[in-house]
C-alpha cells in the first residue's frame, strides 16, 4: 500500500497492511480475535499523517482511525460538552464548533490533521493549547486490551506533548471530548498580530466588539500568509521544537543579538523562536534539497520532491539545519514531528537537547 499520499510531508512510504478503522466495535474485534493480519507484527497507529516522519518502507501493520460523528454530551447555561470521533477533520470541527456557536477553539483554525492525533502533541497555535479546552480522551489501551478514559490531567500535557506521544502505539485514541463556551465573551487575542486582523473583520461587519468569528477569520488569515499548504507545498507544520533555555542563557544571547524573540516561561526559562534562530543563521529558504525551509516561516521543512524525497533527506536537512544554528548560537534544536522506524517504534531524536 502506498502510504506517499498519507503523510502531508509527501514521505516516499509504502506499507504492506493498512487497517481503516470505521468503529469502535470493529477494534474490540480486531484486537480479541488477533487474525493473521495483526498477529505478533508491531502496530503503527496513523492518523492524518501530518506531524510524522514516514520510513521509505514500513514493515508494521497500520492502523488507521476514521471513525467520524460529534455527539453533545452535556450543555449548561455556560458550556457545552461534545465527544469528537477521532476521524473528524480537525479544521473542519473548528468552523463547525464556531459557527454552532461554542467557543474556545477558533484559535486553533487550520491546524492540518484529524481530531484523533490532536491530544497526541498538544495542538497549539496563538495562545491557545489544546489542553485549554480538552475534557477527556477516550482510548484503547493496547498492552492491556482495554477501553480507558484518560482526563486532561491524566494526559499529562505539556507543550507539544502527552503521554500518548511519551508512550506511542500504546494508545488508540476513539474519541476527545471538549468543554466549549456559549457566550463569546472570552477571545483571546494577545499574540502577534491577532488582535489587529480580528479587529479588521469586526470594523468591516460593523461590530463593537471582537467575536470568537473574527479571531478565526484573523488565525485562517494569518496562517495562509506564513504557513505553506500542505496540498501545495508539503510539510509537516514546524519542524522544531522552541527550545526552552535558562533566562540567564537568554540575557547573555540578548547583548550580541538584541532582537532575539523568546517568551517567559515557567522557573525563570526562556522559549526561544526557533524560526528567527535559523532565519537569522542565513537559512530562511535554505536547507538541503529537496528538503528545505519554508520562505515566509523558517521553522517549516517543506519538501521540493512529493512523493520521492525519503525520510533520509530529511534528516540530512535537519542535521545540516540544526548544526548551523548550534554552531552560531550554541542552542540544539529538537525535531517536532515523530520519526517512524521501519518496524512501526519511534525514532530517537540524536540532536535533542
Ligand atoms: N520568526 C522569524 N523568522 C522566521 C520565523 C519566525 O524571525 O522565519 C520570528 C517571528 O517574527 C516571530 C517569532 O519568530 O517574532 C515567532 O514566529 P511565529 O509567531 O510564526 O511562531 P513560531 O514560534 O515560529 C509557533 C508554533 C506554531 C504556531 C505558531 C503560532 C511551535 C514549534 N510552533 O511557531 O505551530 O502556529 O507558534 O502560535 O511551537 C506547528 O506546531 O506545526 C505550528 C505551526
Amino acid at each position: 500500500v502506498d502510504l506517499s499520499h498519507h503523510n502531508t510531508m509527501a514521505l516516499a512510504c509504502s506499507a504492506d497492511t493498512v487497517i481503516t478503522l470505521h468503529d469502535e466495535a470493529q477494534i474490540d474485534a480486531l484486537m480479541v480475535d488477533k487474525t493473521a493480519a495483526i498477529k505478533e507484527r508491531p502496530l503503527l497507529i496513523l492518523s492524518g499523517g501530518s506531524n510524522v516522519l514516514l520510513p521509505a518502507k514500513l514493515d508494521a501493520v497500520v492502523l488507521q482511525p476514521m471513525m467520524r460523528g460529534i455527539n453533545v454530551v452535556a450543555q449548561t447555561d455556560s458550556y457545552i460538552d461534545i465527544e469528537v470521533m477521532a476521524g473528524e477533520n480537525w479544521h473542519d470541527l473548528v468552523t463547525y464548533t464556531v459557527h454552532q456557536g461554542w467557543y474556545g477553539l477558533e484559535n486553533l483554525a487550520l491546524i492540518p490533521g484529524l481530531t484523533g492525533a490532536a491530544p497526541v502533541q498538544n495542538i497549539g497555535a496563538y495562545g491557545v493549547q489544546l489542553e485549554d479546552h480538552l475534557l477527556y480522551v477516550r482510548a484503547y489501551h493496547l498492552p492491556t486490551q482495554t477501553w480507558q478514559q484518560l482526563s486532561a490531567a491524566q494526559c499529562q500535557f505539556g507543550y507539544r506533548d502527552s503521554i500518548f506521544k511519551r508512550t506511542p502505539n500504546t494508545w488508540l485514541i476513539s474519541r476527545v471530548a471538549f468543554r466549549l463556551h456559549l457566550h463569546e465573551a472570552q477571545v483571546k487575542v494577545n499574540y502577534g498580530d491577532v488582535q489587529t486582523v480580528a479587529q479588521r473583520y469586526a470594523d468591516a461587519q460593523g461590530y463593537q466588539h471582537l467575536t470568537p468569528a473574527h479571531v478565526m477569520q484573523a488565525i485562517i488569515d494569518i496562517r495562509q500568509q506564513k504557513l505553506p499548504d500542505p496540498k501545495q507545498l508539503p510539510n509537516c507544520g514546524s519542524f522544531f521544537q522552541n527550545p526552552i533555555i535558562p533566562q540567564a542563557q537568554f540575557t547573555a544571547l540578548q547583548t550580541t543579538y538584541p532582537d532575539i524573540v523568546g517568551y517567559p516561561m515557567p522557573d525563570a526559562m526562556i522559549k526561544v523562536a526557533a524560526g528567527w534562530l535559523i532565519d537569522q543563521a542565513g537559512l530562511k529558504g535554505g536547507g538541503i534539497a529537496p528538503i528545505m525551509t519554508h520562505q515566509q516561516q523558517a521553522l517549516v521543512l517543506t519538501n521540493h520532491q512529493p512523493y520521492q524525497a525519503t525520510q533520509n533527506d530529511v534528516a540530512t536537512a535537519q542535521h545540516h539545519i540544526a548544526q548551523v544554528v548550534y554552531e552560531k548560537f550554541a542552542i540544539r534544536l529538537s525535531r517536532e514531528p515523530v520519526w517512524i522506524n521501519a518496524d512501526g517504534s519511534i525514532g530517537y531524536d540524536e540532536h535533542a537537547a
